[in-house]
């Protein structure tokens, strides 16, 4: 059978390879796919983006299932025009993602169905958020409101970067952001600062039932213990030691469930992945700090390597309503990987430069590729982060070792990655 992933990251490589080790599936295609993607003989890059002409292509091909990477997508509806035509797709309708694509909405909605998270307020006009700032204090988080790719959000330590933060997001004319809002106006969520160590929990959702993925941690600054901005991850592994049994059934209880049945409750049937990213304090209690409708990027990347179950079948029972008859299995080993982003990320990365020294796919060694194109000439770079180095190991130590072992002989001018990824695990 024919699958199709929508999305051009890291996360849609994950997805496409671990797809086609399905014996089930005879073919791949990726829309519109990168560098890596289009290296690999069994996955085929569609340069499609328009959701009908996507639909079309669906049709034509005979494909049987559609999984969408991004949330750019998602936000725009893909899952509702495809439904429409009849078409099997796994990801959340436009209604459902606006748990990402607004982090209004989501706090509302938070809020509303009591699922834990941090206090917060919301403004348009910057007198009154920075009014806000001057009577809460810092630390505090400023967030743009609408899809920033991880970007639109400044933890700010001080009240000076709290108000530099306002005037950058509601900065009138020059809103340096360009954050596009869903009603045209410009939107800060001003957030009380949490502590503690931050996880992702994603689950699958058929719009009944729940299965949650392997744990994981992400990466978001990005320059070694945990300084500089904030990028969209600059490594992940899986699975998390913060997230001990116990944890993770608080979180089941107090927000994967919630949500689904908040949503229900709101007339909007939950379908496709849901990913949580967590705070969890001290005393092992989990807070919202985000909601994502589609898996994390680059948590997939550890995460498929560690799945052994097929995800083709998987993603038959998550669109037939079916995934309580699905039992997850998993690699006991950890996976680990260190991403490679471009010069100028994640402000201005650079495109167009030449990579070279790839090592060959391996069973416990993969370089799952983002912001890359094949040219005539090779591979280059073509986005913030280009490349995710992904390795299996019997300890956290062992899998950080070997993903590292493997970036050593991969080259582009002006690559960053971080030398710590793993650091906290490895410090427990
Ligand atoms: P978000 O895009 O909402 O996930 O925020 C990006 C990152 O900012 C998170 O992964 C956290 O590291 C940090 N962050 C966001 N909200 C908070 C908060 N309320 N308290 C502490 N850190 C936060
Ligand atoms: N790695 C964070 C995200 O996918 O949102």
């Amino acid at each position: 059978m024919k699958v199709l992933v929508i999305g051009n990251g890291g996360r849609e490589h994950a997805l496409a390879w671990k797809l086609k080790f399905s014996p089930r599936v005879q073919a791949v295609f990726v829309a519109p796919g990168n560098g890596g993607t289009a290296a690999d003989p069994d996955l085929h890059n569609v340069a499609i983006t328009d959701f009908n002409a996507l639909a079309d292509f669906v049709e034509a091909e005979k494909i049987v299932l559609t999984v969408v990477g991004p949330e750019t997508p998602l936000a725009g509806g893909v899952v509702d025009v495809f439904r429409a035509r009849g078409l099997r797709v796994f990801g959340p309708t436009q209604a459902a993602a606006q748990l990402e694509s607004s982090k209004a909405f989501a706090k509302a909605f938070m809020q509303r169905h009591d699922i834990p998270t941090a206090a917060f307020a919301t403004f348009s006009d910057a007198a009154g958020a920075h009014a806000h700032v001057n009577a809460n204090g810092a630390p505090i988080v400023i967030k743009a409101d609408g899809l920033a790719a991880g970007k639109g959000v400044v933890v700010a330590m001080s009240l000076q970067q709290a108000h530099e933060a306002i005037d950058w997001m509601l900065g009138g004319n020059d809103n340096k952001l360009g954050v596009v809002h869903n009603d045209g106006g410009a939107r800060v969520v001003i957030e009380q600062f949490l502590e503690g160590e931050e996880a992702s929990f994603i689950v699958l959702c058929d719009g009944k039932n729940v299965v949650s993925l392997a744990t994981s941690q992400d990466h978001k600054r990005l320059l070694d213990d945990d300084e500089g901005p904030n990028t969209g991850g600059m490594g992940a592994y899986s699975p998390a030691p913060v997230v001990t049994p116990n944890v993770h059934a608080k979180v089941m209880n107090e927000i994967i469930y919630p949500t689904i049945a908040g949503m229900a409750k709101d007339g909007i049937t939950f379908t496709g992945f849901l990913y949580a990213g967590l705070m969890i304090d001290a005393n092992g209690q989990p807070r919202t700090v985000e909601f994502n409708c589609r898996m994390g990027d680059p948590e997939t990347q550890p995460i498929m390597m560690r799945l052994k179950s097929d995800l083709f079948d998987v993603l038959m029972h998550a669109t037939d309503g079916t995934l309580d008859q699905v039992d997850l299995q998993w690699d006991r080993r950890v996976a680990l990987g260190v991403v490679m982003a471009a010069s100028g990320y994640p402000l201005s990365p650079r495109k167009g430069d030449a990579i070279t020294g790839l090592p060959d796919d391996a069973d416990e060694a993969m370089v799952f590729h983002a912001g890359t194109a094949a040219v005539n000439e090779g591979v280059v770079t073509s986005g913030g982060r280009v490349l995710c180095v992904t390795a299996l190991g019997d300890s956290v130590k062992s899998a950080q070792h070997r993903a590292y072992e493997a970036l050593r002989g991969i080259h582009f001018d002006g690559a960053q990655y971080r030398a710590d990824i793993g650091f906290r695990a490895i410090k427990r």
